[in-house]
């Protein structure tokens, strides 16, 4: 029989019950090390007090209105979204699969309106991640996810992730728009390195294109810059986000030049639900933490820490690990054996690792984790590692 929940996700035998900081507790009373962050969605770790006061604050007042009306939280927040970054303007979503769903409208319909119709065609890369919608598995491309979907959305053009000639060679009258990930998340930690990033912005300025960059997962602090374009020195037209700007509550966004976004008049686009108070009122909490330099500091020193660490755990398990790779507190460990062993591996010895494409683990913490927490994950990764070894050694 169906399960009342439809069974579409591979679950790990854990519930949890409670979250503090980087700590979640198990219903059975262990107590896990969170390493995942809900997928780098716990930007500000669990139940810190400025998120469950805003949101609290923000119940006892009011927790819906449409958007057929003003949402003042909504204001304060695109204004602080546009303060910190390259946007002159905001739209929010519920997710970074409907900020995939409007970045795609907005470009189409920004050549509509400048009457190049026929410029619907978005180049995307292999191994990205930008949902699972229609358009998001569509622009993804990959068989594992469009597999028995179709027919599929058209218009999206894939190339292989770093070839930049592939990229120049695809470009024809009818594109629109390159979309790419900073750093793909899902695609295993792989960063785009800031001269492709700023090859790429060339590119859409001298073939009249748009860029688009989906920091759904790289951005909001995670990379120890409020988003990761910012170390490559360049900025895009249309950028989606979500997970850390909720900060675990449902929100997402996108963010655009006013010239991209020009063609997004009234009655263009919608949804019941983004831009909710409740929403916008923990996104002003989360931006007010982590759009500071000292957070900023706190979050490369703490991944410069870790990530000696990780290497000295590569060198000391060579069979186990490969490499580290990543920027700021997203970072993958590339494994030998089975990365879903390494991961169950990290659950037997009470640390949480999220596994990625590529043979990888994601280590996407906290932006809050502390020292010490550094100090238990590295107990927890180095335990975990000899368990694997052990289980080689007998296999
Ligand atoms: C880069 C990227 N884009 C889009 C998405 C989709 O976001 P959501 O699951 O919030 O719809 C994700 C989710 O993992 C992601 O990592």
């Amino acid at each position: 029989m169906i399960p009342s929940v439809l069974p579409t996700y591979n679950r790990a035998p854990l519930t949890f019950v409670k979250g503090e900081g980087a700590w979640l507790t198990e219903a059975d009373g262990r107590r896990f090390l969170d390493l995942g962050a809900g997928i780098a969605v716990n930007a500000l770790g669990h139940a810190h007090p400025a998120l469950v006061n805003a949101l609290t604050e923000q119940a006892h007042a009011l927790w819906h209105v449409s958007n057929l009306y003003h949402i003042p939280q909504q204001k304060m927040l695109a204004d602080k979204l546009v303060e910190h970054t390259f946007a002159d303007t905001v739209f929010f979503t519920n997710s970074g699969t409907e900020s995939c769903e409007l970045a795609v409208k907005m470009a189409r319909k920004f050549f509509y309106d400048k009457g190049q119709t026929e410029r619907v065609e978005i180049i995307t890369f292999d191994g990205s991640f930008h949902g699972r919608s229609s358009a998001g598995i569509a622009a993804a491309g990959s068989e594992k996810m469009t597999k028995g979907f179709g027919p599929l959305l058209p218009g999206f053009v894939h190339i292989a992730f770093g070839d930049l000639d592939g990229v120049t060679n695809a470009i024809t009258e009818k594109t629109a728009a390159i979309m790419i990930e900073p750093i793909q998340g899902e695609g295993g930690v792989r960063p785009v390195p800031d001269r492709e990033l700023k090859a790429l912005r060339q590119i859409c300025d001298d073939n009249g294109l748009l860029l688009i960059l989906d920091e759904v997962q790289c951005g909001v602090g995670r990379t120890g810059k409020l988003f990761a374009h910012e170390w490559a020195g360049v900025t895009p037209d249309i950028m989606m986000i979500a997970k850390g700007i909720g900060g675990g509550f449902p929100l997402g966004a996108v963010l655009a030049t006013e010239d991209a976004a020009s063609g997004m008049t009234a009655g263009t686009h919608g949804s019941t639900y983004g831009g909710n108070p409740l929403g916008c009122a923990v996104g002003c909490a989360v931006i007010d933490q982590v759009a500071t330099p000292a957070f900023l500091d706190g979050v490369n020193r703490k991944s410069g820490l870790l990530r000696q660490k990780l290497e000295g755990l590569i060198a000391d398990h060579p069979d186990v690990f490969e490499e580290v790779r990543g920027s700021g507190l997203m970072l993958g460990l590339k494994c030998k054996p089975n990365n879903l062993d390494v991961v169950n591996a990290g659950y037997d010895n009470e640390v949480i690792t999220v596994p990625a494409a590529d043979n990888v683990i994601r280590l996407l913490p906290p932006l809050t984790l502390t020292e010490d927490d550094i100090a238990q994950a590295m107990i927890r990764l180095e335990k975990a590692a000899k368990q694997i070894e052990s289980s080689l050694a007998t296999a």
